[in-house]
């Protein structure tokens, strides 16, 4: 499973990448509205950041399938063809999926609760569906359930297209689905930080340095 941080906050994006094992971000347009500055500067800085291979997954925001692909030449030219395109998973989007995927454009298909509209979105071509965990949770429903009967559908179906899950609330829920295989999981970075944040952890490093402090007097191996 890979892992993105879903934000784009450029200090919280380099922090993370540097302690951890991160294969790219995720933004959408919500996302893009609380960096405050014109997202193309903020996405290009990204880019800039994460490096030309690595994986950027970028929203389109009109609504008919022509602006949806015109949106999508405007991301690929400002941030490389290898940047990844959210599209809605709604009608309009498959038909501008449709189009881009003839094209050659990476497509990400996005806003995804139900199973049947990652099976329309890989269908289509899609690289990534997006099935939003906690939002279908909140719905009354089972996101992680989903995201597995939507693997099951992608596996039975010979479909190569890759579950990019999103919208998680805790580590657990990022876990059940590393368990399961998906292909990518996008968090946000307040998650991404309580992966490893138990006062447990913390202690036994510390014991094991004050146990080596004990026997050397010094807290490191080159020190002695
Ligand atoms: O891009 C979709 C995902 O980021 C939604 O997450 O936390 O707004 O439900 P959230």
């Amino acid at each position: 499973m890979k892992l993105l941080i879903d934000d784009a906050n450029l200090d919280a994006i380099r922090q993370l990448y540097q302690f951890y094992p991160i294969d790219g971000v995720t933004t959408n347009p919500t996302i893009l509205s609380k960096a405050g500055r014109p997202p193309f500067d903020v996405l290009r800085e990204i880019r800039a950041f994460i490096g030309p291979d690595a994986d950027l997954h970028v929203q389109a925001v009109a609504s008919g399938a022509q602006g949806m692909v015109e949106d999508a030449h405007r991301i690929t030219e400002q941030l490389g063809e290898n940047t990844l395109v959210k599209i809605p998973c709604v009608p309009e989007g498959f038909q501008a999926m449709k189009i881009l995927v003839k094209e050659g454009v990476r497509v990400t298909g996005t806003a995804v609760y139900t199973p049947m509209q990652a099976y329309l979105a890989a269908r289509c071509g899609a690289e990534y569906a997006a099935p939003y965990i906690n939002r279908i949770d909140n719905m009354g429903f089972d996101g992680i359930a989903v995201a597995k009967e939507i693997q099951d559908i992608f596996t039975n179906n010979g479909l190569s297209t890759q579950i990019l899950a999103a919208s998680f609330k805790n580590s657990q829920q990022v876990l059940e689905l590393c368990r399961c295989g998906v292909g990518a999981s996008t968090v946000s970075p307040d998650v991404i930080r309580s992966f490893v944040n138990s006062p447990a952890i913390a202690a036994a490093v510390d014991a094991f340095a004050a146990d080596f402090e004990r026997l050397t007097g010094v807290r490191s191996m080159k020190e002695c």
